[in-house]
């Protein structure tokens, strides 16, 4: 398959992107900087996704380099921990920016190249976050652009389904990455205790949910986001 993972020089999108190399997929990346994978089937852009200009000239580059797409994963976005009181609404508006309006962005591009699949069904898969079921404090900014992000899913799954475009969520515990490097032990301890599975996730956790919700296993799977280590 074809398939374009946003955010891959770091973290979760890297590890994603060396897994399906590896399974003998193609994978097109992007980032702000450069890229950090060295691979034959692997293509790396550049571009701040937050630029919607630089985000629609990146899919008009893929379509005349690529053609299509079989899967696109929404991995790129970031995080902030604050009280709300003292998270200026500038930071809030930023954080959106990347992990909503560029994912709503990505969605809206990608459909063009998935639409040109040769595959029985495509897939888009967007991450999301426990901070999102467990409404976790100091997370405000972070949970409510991923609860967005949730309904984005539920929503676009019934608007792309005659498109045979499936879309699906992936809801991750704590993983210990650039992402969470800033978190203090006692708090990703605290969160860990609280998943059914008590072990900090690995990015190999994430890679046969990935695998399945965007290969043809789950060619009748659409509109779910389903969450990792039991956090209910
Ligand atoms: N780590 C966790 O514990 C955890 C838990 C739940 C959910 N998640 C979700 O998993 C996803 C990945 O997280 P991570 O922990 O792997 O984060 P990370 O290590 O910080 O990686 C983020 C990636 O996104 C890229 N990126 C950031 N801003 C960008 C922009 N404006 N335009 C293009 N690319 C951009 C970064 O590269 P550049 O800096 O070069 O742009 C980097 O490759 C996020 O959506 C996050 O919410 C993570």
């Amino acid at each position: 398959m074809k398939i374009m993972i946003t955010g891959t020089r770091t973290g979760i999108g890297r590890a994603l992107a060396e897994y399906l190399l590896a399974a003998g997929h193609e994978v097109v990346g992007c980032s702000r900087k450069p890229g950090t994978i060295e691979h034959v089937r692997y293509d790396h852009h550049r571009v701040d996704l937050t630029d919607g200009v630089a985000l629609k000239a990146l899919f008009r580059e893929l379509r005349h380099t690529h053609g299509h797409l079989d899967a696109l994963i929404n991995n790129a976005g970031t995080s902030v921990m604050n009280h709300f009181m003292l998270t200026p609404e500038e930071t809030t508006r930023r954080l959106f920016d990347l992990n909503f309006f560029a994912v709503l962005n990505c969605c809206r591009e990608a459909v063009k190249l998935l639409r040109r699949s040769a595959q029985p069904t495509t897939a888009i898969l967007a991450l999301s976050t426990v901070a999102v079921p467990w409404a976790l404090d100091g997370h405000l900014a972070y949970s409510t652009s991923k609860a967005a992000v949730e309904q984005l899913v539920r929503v676009m799954s019934k608007e792309l389904a005659d498109q045979r475009i499936r879309v699906n969520g992936l809801g991750v515990p704590p993983v210990g990455t650039v992402l969470t490097r800033t978190v203090p032990t006692e708090r990703i301890d605290g969160l860990v205790a609280r998943q059914a599975i008590k072990r900090l996730c690995t990015t190999a956790d994430l890679v046969g949910p990935v695998e399945f919700l965007i290969g043809p296993g789950s060619a009748f799977v659409t509109g779910e986001t389903i969450f990792l280590g039991g956090v209910n």
